[in-house]
């Protein structure tokens, strides 16, 4: 999604926008821009394409808000109206050229805005449905800027983080989010807004967090916060947690890889102080339920998207298995919209590593609505998710910044055994049961271990693969949302064309789309089902498509007459997802390093999908 990143203080603004737009690149973009004011001129510079375009463009501008301003703002665009060009690109300027705007999110509106400013002889000149928002703006503008923002905010609908400056109040910039995070970073002597605190957190840690509807007017003296009535309101300070360190790739060549080789430490940091060996359940505080309120939980639905409803699909398996409570994941996008069935009885699990994802962040303000139980399970603290739900267990995994979603998903899969267990220890799971369990996820680090340990022996195999097009994943039980989750790693690094189903599921259709160069990556693990999902294993290698076996250690004989295995530690099945799930983040990367992918920043993806 769009990074949006805004300077007041007394240092030179550009040099700081460009850095901090460097620092949100991994959130995915096609296009940047900056716009700085001084002595009452704008100065704007974008370029389509990386930031180490804009940055040369910058350090050669010869305009002079460029070379001396301390007030400025900027932009890095995941296009989603327009392609990705110089005229797309934000900032946008008003036809007067004295408004400047940057804006995340959707204005879904925007034709009838343009239509409406024609009217007034007024044209956009680009594509883009943000830069209809400025020009409104102009329109409503009457010697106060963001009196001019509310009343234009007033006539939009959709979603929107934006930041606005005019050169006819030239100390001023205004800043305003419904549906798009933004942040503010109160260093000394100067303020910085930012979508995303990875851009801020080298200037200052404390920081205030817009909520939908806030507006923010920030000067020389400070900020002020505002609701669109112009009511004054107070955002409460926190200090930001975030690891700046995280945001550079060490000795790793992609960030994806450093993030699964940091996994077994990220998972000890997601049970850390979450595992009660005593009464063999999980100590979930941040879930705010009594015993008494668990007891009366009749079903738990789970919502999220991507590798977020991956990892739920497991915790669903998990808490019927372990809790007995009926358990069902959904993507968050269709629960939203079809009108769910939701009681005060329902616990509503969002699972979101961002918690900004827009289609979560719906449904979650869906469930709430219908009086359900909303927990958030997030990895960024203080994100719109986590805040709106209230209640809920963070990762702890640390900031991910490699698009493909690696060390949260593990870590995930082991909040939700954890969740699971915890149901399951306030009904009818012994105390033996329970110890037992939470020894299997105390050892996730260590079976973790032991897959990375196995990076190169996988690296041979995925380049016997990586000239492929199209592959399959099957799986049974814990394993069918791994053999999703493996095929959508793949898929998105890798750009191979792979879809994960249900080992039974291939006879039903997509085995006819088998052939010699369409490998199968089954998982044939050492849980129930096995001989099942082999026999589908060999269905497939009857049919010459060739046959990577993921198999227990201890059971290699199982890979024999497959064309390739791929060894995974002994576990229980509910556990062994994760030292699996493990297995195939290497085999993709590993494809994908083979065919030289931009694996960090896939084409066309976002780390964080703040849009529809
Ligand atoms: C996973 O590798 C993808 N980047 C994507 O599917 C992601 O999991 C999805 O967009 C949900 O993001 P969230 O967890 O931040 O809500």
């Amino acid at each position: 999604m769009c990074g949006i990143i805004g300077y007041f203080g007394k240092r030179k603004a550009s040099e700081i926008l460009v850095d901090g737009l460097r620092r949100m690149e991994y959130r995915g973009y096609d296009s940047a821009g900056v716009a700085c004011l001084h002595d009452g001129v704008l100065g704007v510079v974008k370029n389509p394409g990386k930031i180490k375009g804009l940055r040369e463009k910058v350090d050669a501008s010869e305009l002079a808000p460029i070379r001396e301003a301390m007030l400025g703002m900027g932009h890095t665009r995941w296009a989603t109206h327009g392609e990705p060009n110089e005229m797309n690109a934000h900032p946008h300027l008003d036809a007067s050229g004295h408004f400047v705007m940057v804006h995340n999110g959707i204005i879904e509106n925007y034709k009838e805005i343009k239509a409406g400013l024609a009217q007034h002889g007024i044209t956009c000149v680009s594509d883009t449905d943000s830069e209809a928002l400025v020009q409104l703006i102009a329109y409503c503008y009457q010697g106060n800027l963001e009196k001019a923002v509310t009343e234009a905010l007033k006539k939009v609908k959709g979603t929107y983080g934006i930041l606005v400056m005019t050169d006819h109040e030239p100390e001023k910039l205004v800043a305003a989010r419904c549906g798009s995070p933004i942040v503010i970073g109160l260093g000394k002597d100067e303020t910085l807004i930012a979508s995303d605190a990875s851009a801020i957190i080298p200037h200052t840690r404390d920081a205030m967090y817009l909520e939908d509807y806030d507006m923010a007017v920030i000067t020389a003296d400070g900020v002020q916060m505002f609701d669109l009535q112009h009511a004054p309101i107070s955002r409460e300070v926190t200090e930001m947690d975030w690891d700046a360190g995280a945001a550079e790739k060490g000795d790793y060549a992609h960030f994806m890889l450093k993030e699964m080789f940091a996994q077994p430490a990220a998972i000890r940091n997601a049970i850390r102080g979450r595992l009660d060996l005593t009464m063999g359940t999980a100590l979930l505080s941040g879930l705010d339920l009594s015993p008494r309120d668990a007891a009366q939980i009749n079903r738990v639905l789970v919502i999220g998207c991507g590798t977020s409803m991956n990892a739920g699909m497991v915790g669903e398996y998990a808490i019927e298995e372990m809790a007995g409570i009926p358990a069902e994941v959904e993507q968050a996008a269709e629960f939203r919209y079809r009108n769910p069935i939701v009681s005060p009885q329902d616990l509503v699990i969002a699972i979101s590593q961002s918690g900004e994802t827009a289609d979560t962040l719906a449904a979650v303000r869906e469930a709430k609505h219908k009086g359900a139980i909303v927990a958030g399970l997030c990895n960024v603290v203080g994100s719109t998710i986590a805040r709106e739900t209230g209640r809920g267990v963070y990762l702890h995994a640390g900031p991910e910044i490699g698009v493909a979603s690696t060390k949260a998903f593990t870590c995930q899969v082991a909040v939700m055994l954890m969740m699971a267990l915890k149901l399951a220890r306030g009904r009818r799971m012994p105390r033996h049961e329970g110890e037992e369990l939470c020894r299997g996820i105390e050892r996730l680090p260590e079976l973790v271990e032991k897959v990375l340990a196995q990076s190169d022996a996988i690296k041979i195999v995925a380049e016997k693969y990586a000239d492929k097009e199209n592959a399959f994943f099957i799986g049974r039980g814990y394993l069918f949302p791994v053999a999703m989750e493996g095929a959508l790693k793949l898929k998105e690094i890798s750009y191979i064309h792979a879809e994960g189903y249900h080992a039974a599921e291939l006879k039903h259709g997509p085995i006819a789309l088998l052939q010699e160069n369409t490998p199968i990556i089954a998982l044939l693990n050492n849980i129930p089902g096995k001989e099942k999902t082999i026999g589908n294993a060999e269905e497939c290698k009857a049919r010459k498509a060739p046959v990577i076996a993921v198999v227990s250690e201890g059971d290699e004989a199982t890979a024999e007459g497959f064309d390739d295995r791929i060894v995974v530690p002994d576990c229980p099945p509910c556990i062994a997802a994760v030292p699996t799930a493990v297995a195939l983040q290497l085999l993709a990367y590993h494809i994908a390093a083979a065919r030289s992918c931009e694996i960090d920043q896939p084409r066309n993806l976002a780390k964080s999908v703040t849009v529809e």
